[in-house]
């Protein structure tokens, strides 16, 4: 995710700022840049790469001193990782340069209307446009001119703005992406998180959404961003470096299983509307017309990215009537898939590295299907293989074990499904409707269950003693057992097996007995009653079953242990939610039986081997 870092003080800033950036690497980023005010004028340095090529480039061309600067660490949306693509930005005359973290939905009419009126754009990006409508509003009050740009903007943005013509103060803007201001003594920072600030001061300032701050030497005036002042607490920081990192959880899982609700808003930006088209994939090469052509899907992808296109497939089957296979690529690629051009093959892959995912989209691609990525990682092998590309905005993930990955591909699966529905004219308005509004409902929706966490925290600490579990669940509850049952064997190394809820007394009822924990999901509506009458199978054996159930659903509760109730949603859209306990079921579990959660044994994040 990108990082950034801001200093106005006495000091020289370069070193500042690039130690700042330093303490930001964990986040991951793909390239570095600088922007200093020096007595010579504003110089910007950046570098596509770590922040070692960064200091190498400093040290062949040394900068000019000077005590106030931005930085940043980019984690490539818009445009390929390079050095143009790289923050900071600046406007045409090179007067005004921004770091940016989020992204800009309006980007593209903004960038027609500032090129029509002659900014001259070098980069792919979203955060260009920042910078030139920044001086486009600029008469010689850069707080001013912020303020105007920033009214202007659509979506998520954490900025840091330095001007040459005031290099006296630093304006930094938070809409929708987390920003902090540090306080010292005679010197001020910014910072996208706390770490980079840390090693300076403890006294901070947190920005709320539609907040800006204006840095001197001497104070730091907190303003909204139409210029009513602000007052606001300091924050005191007492969690050491190692703790910062991961925004005070215990875990990288943890944290990024916290950082979902945001996820899925970054995700969901931009791409759906409460109105007609609903659905809007600006990425997408494929027309409407080649999509009407297509006569069966193929979804690959390898462990928690194929669970997700165990959703993905139930949603374009239902929505957009079409059939569709999904399997896992180690063995897809070599048993000779049926492809002709008319298939259209989704590859799935958090990091678009994974050998196994690779060899089967090339292995699409040589039978002339056309291939749509769905990855987390711009600039990775398969986004820049794939025919299309749909992005899950949901920033680095750290942990091996993944978990916004996996939540941020449902979404984007159910946006593709919804797209190809309304192209083939198979889902009527009225059904549509209700599909986008519970879509957008989920990010408030996941930060409240994450808020019952204890609730899980207590039924993991009770199944830690336990060798094996089964998921069971039907349909949609099906696909979100598989993935609970991964995560849990991942991270806690307890044995458990997903079921499709009618198929256990088909054999595997027989290692039920007296205390075999449970974990049943009964989400479905239309199969609801089926899937109760499974439950009580198990209990009949014995079986301690934990319900995970919609809150329309509470007659649940007295048949069954324990019951978590999530909130009421779409069904089809139920496993953004139900997949929220399991995730924090398994690091509960993982963390009560003392492992490393964030590095469990024998596996590596990105499997780059076959
Ligand atoms: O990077 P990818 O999404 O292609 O990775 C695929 C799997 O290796 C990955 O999802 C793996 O199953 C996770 N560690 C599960 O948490």
């Amino acid at each position: 995710m990108c990082g950034i870092m801001g200093y106005i003080g006495d000091k020289p800033s370069e070193r500042i700022l690039l130690e700042g950036l330093k303490k930001l690497e964990y986040r991951g980023y793909d390239s570095a840049g600088i922007a200093v005010c020096t007595e010579q004028g504003m110089k910007v340095v950046k570098t596509k790469g770590r922040i070692a090529e960064l200091e190498k480039l400093l040290q062949k061309q040394p900068l000019p001193s000077g005590a106030v600067g931005i930085g940043h660490t980019r984690w490539a949306t818009h445009g390929k990782p390079s050095d143009l693509n790289s923050h900071p930005h600046t406007d045409t005359h090179k007067q005004i340069s921004v770091v940016h973290n989020g992204i800009i939905e309006n980007y593209l009419e903004l960038k027609e209307e500032l090129a029509a009126q002659g900014a001259r754009f070098v980069s792919e990006t979203d955060t260009e446009v920042i910078s030139h409508l920044i001086a486009s509003y600029d008469e010689g009050d850069i707080v001013r001119a912020v303020q105007q740009a920033a009214k202007r903007l659509r979506g998520a943005f954490a900025i840091a703005v330095l001007s040459e013509r005031e290099p006296e103060k630093l304006v930094a803007v938070r809409q929708h992406s987390p920003l902090i201001i540090g306080l010292g003594e005679g010197e001020h920072f910014i910072g996208s998180d706390i770490p980079a600030i840390l090693e300076h001061t403890r006294d901070v300032y947190i920005l709320d959404d539609g907040e800006m701050a204006v840095l001197t030497r001497d104070g730091v005036d907190l303003m909204t961003t139409c210029g009513d002042p602000v007052t606001k607490q300091q924050f005191r920081v007492n969690w050491d470096l190692a703790v910062a990192e991961k925004a005070g959880f215990d875990h990288f899982m943890l944290k990024e299983i916290h950082d979902q609700p945001q996820a899925y808003r970054d995700t969901l930006s931009g791409r759906l509307f409460k109105g007609y088209p609903w659905v809007y994939l600006p990425e997408l090469k494929l027309t409407p017309e080649k999509l009407r052509q297509f006569r069966n899907v193929h979804i690959v992808a390898c462990g928690t990215a194929y669970h997700a296109g165990l959703v993905g497939k139930q949603a374009i089957e239902r929505w957009a009537r079409l059939p569709v296979e999904a399997e896992v690529a180690s063995e897809y690629r070599y048993r000779s898939p049926l492809l002709t051009p008319e298939t259209l093959v989704i590859v799935v892959s958090q990091s678009g590295e994974t050998a196994d995912t690779l060899a089967a989209l090339r292995e699409a691609k040589r039978h002339g299907a056309h291939v749509v990525a769905i990855t987390n990682v711009v600039g990775s092998t398969v986004a820049r293989e794939a025919d299309d590309v749909l992005f899950t905005w949901a920033g680095p993930e750290i942990s091996v074990a993944s978990t916004k990955a996996y939540s941020t591909q449902l979404l984007a699966f159910y946006a593709f499904a919804l797209h190809l529905a309304r192209v083939r004219d198979t889902l009527p308005d009225e059904e549509i409707g209700p599909i986008v509004l519970a879509l957008s409902r989920l990010p408030d929706q996941v930060a409240s269950i994450l808020e019952r966490a204890e609730e899980i925290r207590s039924y993991a600490e009770e199944i830690a003693g336990h060798e094996h579990l089964f998921f069971i669940g039907r349909g949609m509850d099906y696909a979100v057992a598989q993935e609970g049952s991964l995560k849990l064997k991942e991270i806690s190394y307890i044995h458990s097996e997903a079921y499709a809820a009618g198929e256990l007394k088909h054999g595997t009822l027989a290692l039920i007995e007296e205390g075999t924990p449970v974990v049943a999901l009964a989400t479905q509506p239309e199969l609801y009653e089926k899937t109760v009458s499974n439950i009580r199978e198990v209990m009949a054996r014995g079986a301690s079953v934990f319900g995970i159930a919609s809150e329309n659903t509470v007659d649940l509760a007295s048949r069954v242990d324990r019951i978590l109730l999530l909130p009421s949603t779409h069904p089809m859209i139920s496993p953004a939610l139900s997949v929220i306990p399991l995730q924090l079921l398994a690091y509960y579990a993982s963390v009560a039986r003392g492992f490393d959660v964030d590095k469990p044994r024998n596996l590596a994040k990105s499997v780059t081997v076959e």
